[in-house]
């Protein structure tokens, strides 16, 4: 257990099976920057779980929900101001401030070392720091990769034991020359002697830092989510963005599920969506019951690792062992599958607790329950929902559960071999303009068409709501380095697949998300996204047929399977439909992002976009 403090410097404390001197001397190095009061080394055991779960009810940090409803479960609350990721206050480090490219925050390293170096001197004061090992993909897996994490926050660590694999073993796989992505986070409230500590610590300053080059990650102030869980957004994708480009792979914001014909023929497809567009109810989405035999399997709801195996194929694995999810709008007809995971083991944060002691969200159910106390320590009434636009639980709130407790994971989920990859998918949230599902032609029009993707914003980060942004690849907060360097990186590995004897994925984008007149969605979505996912397969399997558009092929309403959905051609019409005028300013928004991205711009992207005005000419 923790040692106390010799001499103002808290004992390092390395368990004997940590055999790697370079990482004992980076906690040393960190601790004596920080300043904690203890340290202790994660094991990742069931009871080091509870024992921090117990601690955090003691300090008012979470609650633990009602045992015979939620059992092992628990609430935690967050300051009002750390509620989503902070792109604003994210930066890329690179050496030189064109490899961070024009869609990142950029610091010089040395400038942003000296200001980190003052922030974290001392910043833990008064708290334990954690040392958390975790690895990113099945424990030795070579599409996998390991971090350790210093965090002084018992929140942090323990969301990282569900969403990675974390604890001993992970020591064992780095034996003493391994490598790891050092991590290092604090929620910088240092405590004075004898200070009461706050339920949730933060701090009005924000840096979430990452150096490319040298492959380590800084985070202060916030102890939330992807800026507090480093192995995430940091890590899995911003850093490992940078790793794949030099290594030859992909590190990409994508879930990855399995789907079976009732013939027993299965493929797995990885689709991007930008954050809160629905990739976890895609990834565990009940296909219709005239879907009879069709099976749909989970292998991961947010992050793809990808690499060429020896065959040529890409194969992938979900770094992530938990799913972080948006509680608001999941419910038994959005997500059966998910809303059966959350029903024990689970961390539920910014959600409102019930007066039995359980948890609540808007659209958990029809009826919301008669009071609460909303996520801000509020009595909360429906009444006092409608008079006053306040909702129960923030609509980022989340929860964290073990991919385990998923009914549909796929057997393969945990295979360190990855899976094979027939499709990339990519969607937006578009209220108009793009139809429901397109396949590219080729490749590089499959880039582009990612390249160029459009979404509306959501709750996920911190800013406005509901404006169209450029999110391209779904990866705009997310690739560690120039985004024209990442196109040309996906380009280079079609040209790699291409000379293989593999064949090349194919790539779909689709939006589920056309609106009438009125504002409501005129797609079901959800299970009956299977509709448009059977179309994918058939074009695979090369048994369904489609009509060339100005940038790709689309089914045709005869293409689709419609049994048990009443959907007429008319409704089809206006989700499919190509309006000139608004693919005209569409273009114009492509050519303000590729102005934007002239540096480093693939050239064969230029040409795709030529190729596709002159078809909206014609
Ligand atoms: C997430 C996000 O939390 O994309 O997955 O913001
Ligand atoms: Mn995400």
């Amino acid at each position: 257990m923790n040692q106390p403090v010799m001499g103002g410097i808290a004992a390092l404390n390395a368990p004997t099976y940590v055999k790697q001197r370079k990482l004992i001397s980076w906690v040393a190095e960190i601790a004596a920057l920080t300043k904690p009061d203890r340290i202790h080394w994660c094991d990742g055991s069931q009871e080091e779980y509870d024992r921090l779960c117990a601690e955090m009810v003691a300090a008012g940090t979470m609650k633990r929900l009602n045992e015979a409803k939620r059992p092992n479960s628990y609430l935690a609350c967050s300051d009002p101001s750390d509620v989503a990721r902070v792109e604003d206050r994210t930066f890329i480090c690179s050496a030189k401030q064109e490899d961070a490219g024009p869609t990142n925050n950029w610091v010089a390293p040395a400038e942003m070392r000296v200001t980190l170096n003052a922030l974290f001197d001392g910043c833990m004061r008064g708290r334990t720091m954690y040392v958390v090992p975790f690895s990113m993909g099945p424990l030795g897996s070579p599409i996998a990769h390991i971090g350790v994490e210093l965090s002084d926050s018992p929140y942090v660590a323990a969301n990282m034991r569900i969403m990675t694999r974390m604890g001993k073993a992970v020591f064992d796989v780095l034996g003493a020359h391994g490598e790891f992505v050092p991590c290092v986070h604090s929620v910088g409230k240092p405590l004075q002697a004898g200070e009461q500590d706050v339920a949730w610590p933060c701090n009005p300053t924000k840096y979430i830092v990452h150096y490319p080059e040298t492959r380590e990650i800084w985070s202060f102030g916030s102890g939330y989510g992807g800026n507090a869980l480093l192995g995430k957004k940091c890590f899995a994708l911003r850093i490992a963005s940078n790793m794949g480009r030099e290594q030859g792979w992909l590190a990409e914001h994508m879930l990855i599920l399995g789907v079976e014909s009732p013939e027993g023929k299965k493929h797995y497809v990885a689709a991007a969506f930008p954050s809160a567009c629905g990739k976890t109810n895609f990834s565990m989405m009940i296909p219709p019951a005239a879907f009879n035999g069709w099976k749909v399997t989970t292998i991961g709801d947010d992050i793809a690792w990808i690499k060429p195996g020896e065959d040529g194929r890409l194969y992938a694995i979900n770094p992530e062992a938990g799913y972080f999810g948006v509680a608001p709008g999941t419910n038994t007809a959005t997500n059966s599958n998910c809303m059966a995971s959350l029903t024990a083991n689970t961390i539920f944060t910014n959600v409102a607790l019930t007066d039995d002691g359980d948890v609540w969200w808007e659209g958990m159910t029809k009826e919301p329950p008669a009071h609460a106390i909303d996520w801000q320590g509020k009595d909360w009434t429906p009444e006092i929902g409608k008079e006053t636009g306040r909702k129960a639980a923030h609509p980022n709130a989340r929860f964290t559960v073990a991919a385990t407790q998923n009914p549909v994971i796929d057997p393969a989920w945990d295979d360190p071999a990855g899976v094979p990859i027939s499709a990339f998918i990519f969607g937006g949230r578009r209220s108009t303009t793009v139809p429901l599902v397109t396949e590219a032609r080729n490749w590089v029009e499959g880039v582009y068409m990612a390249a160029t993707m459009g979404s509306e914003t959501t709750a996920a980060a911190a800013g406005q709501m509901g404006v169209v942004r450029r999110d391209p690849f779904a990866m705009l907060p997310f690739t560690g380095y120039n985004m024209s360097d990442y196109f040309q990186h996906w380009l280079d590995m079609g040209k790699k697949i291409a000379a293989s004897p593999a064949e090349l994925p194919k790539i779909y984008c689709v939006n589920w998300f056309r609106t009438d007149e009125n504002g409501k969605f005129v797609w079901p979505g959800f299970g009956d996204n299977m509709r448009v996912l059977k179309w994918m397969l058939d074009r695979l399997a090369g048994t369904a047929g489609g009509v060339e558009n100005i940038f790709g092929i689309s089914p045709r309403y005869e293409d689709l399977k419609w049994d048990g959905l009443a959907f007429s051609q008319e409704q089809f019409n206006t989700i499919t439909s190509i309006d000139k005028a608004a693919w005209e300013a569409e273009l114009k928004l492509h050519a303000e992002l590729f102005d934007k991205l002239k540096y480093h711009l693939p050239k064969e992207l230029a040409a795709a976009k030529e190729q596709l005005e002159k078809r909206l000419a014609a």
